[in-house]
């Protein structure tokens, strides 16, 4: 796919065609008046006729369209006018893809109306459409038996009209979320591939890729099950003795700035399926639990996205990943066993085995010395209780890294919210056996689960994003949403700048 951006008057701009934007009752902004008159007032005449409500997500593709360079037009329902804002606009965009999606048009020039300029500035113009369109083309990576339906025809999507001086912005945000896209992708196939595909082993494999195309600046190295038990993850290796599966721990190193400059580490959750072991989980819903490796697979996409982007940072990325099976070698209720940093552990329920893996990895991140550790899991249903599906859960020990999380989910539209670690969350995690258990009680579980990692990240400066609730859909459209990439993106190239 190839974005540009285009300042000449959207009626002059050469495409297959030319999206516009109508609001309710009739109303048109600036853009779709100048197309309108241009077009002999055909826009309007529609309108008038009722032929087009404008009503948001409404779409209708006109062709023969005289006194435009191109011979379609696609307009696209804004919503009321009144309430324009970069929610709509979103919403615009979107329903504009769709439709373009369902047609042979190869070329089309977006000019919708542009929310005000504080709400969307002209790199988030160039960065967000990009994101949507990319997001607006991906389709599920099914194995489907049927002929595949062809792929849309879209190649070239123009954005505008911009000032002319503008223009660098924009293009330099259109390729940014062309990367955001092609790392989304990435990571939405490996979050539905099925657990038999999508083993460790195969995420190891798609390290190695990795490695494959960014040769100059990634080094990859996986360990094996006798590798993890030489770096004495007793944590780590409890959760995958239950599996048939062997476990890997991959370690991806980005070199994009001076070697003296401290690295960012992203640590990701790879439980490629979780049965919930002994304490097995109810059946209903259990197939979701193959999207329980979505914080590794976006690890794995945000480090593709710093090397597409060959982004000015130093990033290590480090993915545990093993099955969570019951079996009868699996740890059991009341085991303790020994994390590599010599903490041992009262696993108390066999199911909050994400902290297990996380926290040897989070003790591996210590000697990177790093400038900041984020880790993204998957981790407590408790999460999607308190924030249902549409903010990212952040947990903190440094409220200026917190907050940063947040607004990068501001600026990226991928929202997330800080939840309160204090001290008391981790004192309920007291065992009469073991320094700690894996688990306290049901209140507050999401920010327990975090304080349980808070016990191996004293020291650094880190974050935990819990995407239990925003990783993946589920119901009819079930599948990987990509989330929390385009937030990390916005984190690692602001990071990069500073
Ligand atoms: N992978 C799950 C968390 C999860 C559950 C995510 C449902 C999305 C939907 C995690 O390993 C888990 O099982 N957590 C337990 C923790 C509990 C045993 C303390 C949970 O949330 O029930
Ligand atoms: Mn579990
Ligand atoms: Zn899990």
């Amino acid at each position: 796919m190839r974005f540009e951006a285009f300042s000449r008057k959207a009626a002059d701009q050469r495409c297959d065609c030319l999206v516009i934007g109508t609001f309710e009752r009739g109303e048109l902004g600036a853009e779709a008046a100048a197309v309108d008159r241009a077009a002999h007032g055909r826009v309007r005449g529609l309108l008038s006729r009722g032929d087009f409500s404008g009503r948001a997500g409404e779409t209708l593709l006109l062709t023969e369209v005289g006194g435009l360079a191109s011979n379609r037009l696609l307009l696209v329902g804004l919503g009321g006018k009144a309430q324009f804002n970069r929610r709509a606009w979103r919403r615009g965009l979107q329903s504009a893809v769709a439709a373009l999606a369902r047609t042979r048009i190869a070329t089309a020039a977006l000019a919708l109306e542009r929310p005000p300029g504080h709400e969307l500035d002209d790199y988030y113009l160039g960065r967000s459409a990009a994101e949507i369109v990319g997001a607006g083309l991906y389709r599920v990576n099914d194995l489907k038996s049927a002929r595949r339906p062809r792929p849309s025809a879209l190649a070239r999507v123009l954005v505008g009209p911009v000032d002319a001086a503008s223009l660098p912005e924009v293009r330099r945000g259109l390729a940014a979320g062309s990367a955001v896209a092609q790392s989304t992708s990435l990571l939405r196939n490996l979050g539905n591939l099925p657990a038999n595909v999508c083993t460790p082993r195969y995420l190891a494999n798609q390290a190695r890729e990795l490695q494959r195309t960014y040769r100059r600046r990634l080094r990859v190295r996986i360990f094996d099950e006798a590798g993890i038990r030489r770096l004495k993850m007793g944590c780590f290796l409890a959760v995958t003795r239950g599996s048939e599966e062997p476990p890997r721990f991959i370690v991806l190193e980005y070199r994009g700035a001076r070697r003296s400059r401290a690295p960012l580490v992203l640590v990701g959750k790879g439980v490629t399926f979780d049965t919930g072991g002994i304490s097995l989980k109810d059946p209903p819903a259990m197939d979701e639990m193959k999207f329980d490796m979505c914080g590794a697979a976006t690890v794995l996409a945000a480090v593709d996205f710093a090397a597409r982007a060959e982004l000015k940072i130093n990033l290590v990325g480090l993915v545990p990943t093993c099955e969570n099976m019951p079996d009868g070698r699996a740890v059991k209720p009341g085991d303790i066993v020994t994390s590599a940093s010599g903490q041992t552990v009262e696993v108390l329920n066999t199911d909050a085995e994400g902290r297990l893996i996380l926290c040897d990895a989070l003790n591996y991140a210590r000697r990177y010395e790093p400038e900041a550790v984020v880790d993204i899991a998957t981790l407590t249903g408790a999460c999607v209780v308190a924030l249902g599906n549409h903010h990212s859960g952040v947990m903190a020990n440094d409220d200026a890294l917190a907050r940063e999380l947040v607004e990068a989910g501001l600026r990226s539209d991928d929202r997330a919210w800080q939840l309160p670690l204090t001290e008391e969350y981790g004192e309920q995690l007291r065992s009469n056996f073991a320094d700690m258990a894996n688990i306290a009680g049901r209140e507050g579980g999401a920010i327990t689960a975090a304080a349980f990692l808070g016990k191996f990240t004293q020291g650094l400066t880190w974050a935990h994003m819990d995407i239990a609730g925003t990783a993946w859909t589920s119901g009819t459209a079930k599948g990987a949403t990509g989330r929390p990439l385009s937030l990390l993106a916005d984190f690692l190239t602001r990071r990069a700048s500073r």
